[in-house]
């Protein structure tokens, strides 16, 4: 797999592989590829695709608020799962915060998503039940995490 920085072209396979990966529904589409819009405008060298054979197999997004990095849209194409590649993608998203001085990252699992969660702690990511995740929604839509 060949990782790099997100392209213009790539969108529609990104929205594609979110929705076979269960992330975007129909009624999240808009939202999710003005999320890929509006990231391709600030910190694009940390939202990464996967290639391989002329596919995009994979994505990671990571974000920076100026304290911490977040890691959203981690993503395999199901035929590639199991296979290292989201370790590769994240891994290589770990070395561009550790290139910024990020040396702090945080991120959200939806709890029936046990394998996610397994994946995370395989790579040494420390689950933090003391912490409860709030959301308002001004605008009452569906946040896709
Ligand atoms: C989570 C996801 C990105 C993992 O990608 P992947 O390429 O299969 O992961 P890797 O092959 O790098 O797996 C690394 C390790 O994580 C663990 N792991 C990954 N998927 C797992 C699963 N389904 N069940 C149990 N453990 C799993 C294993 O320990 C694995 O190592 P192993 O295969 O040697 O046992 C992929 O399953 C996916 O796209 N899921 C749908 C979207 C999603 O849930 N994204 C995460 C949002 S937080």
């Amino acid at each position: 797999m060949f990782i790099r920085q997100i392209e213009s072209g790539d969108v529609e396979a990104v929205l594609a592989l979110w929705a076979e990966a269960g992330m975007t529904g129909d009624a999240q589409l808009g939202d999710s590829r003005q999320e890929i819009t509006e990231k391709m405008t600030r910190d694009s060298d940390l939202f990464l695709v996967g290639e391989a054979n002329k596919r995009i197999v994979a994505t990671v997004m990571g974000t920076y608020d100026g304290h911490r990095g977040r890691i959203k849209r981690l993503a395999v194409k199901s035929d590639c799962r199991r296979s290292g590649l989201g370790h590769q993608i994240v891994s290589e998203l770990e070395s561009r915060f550790a290139e910024r001085g990020i040396s702090r990252v945080r991120l959200e699992v939806w709890a029936e998503n046990k394998s996610a969660q397994t994946f995370w702690e395989n790579l040494g990511y420390q689950l933090q039940s003391d912490i409860r995740y709030y959301l308002r929604n001004f605008d009452q839509s569906v946040d896709p995490c």
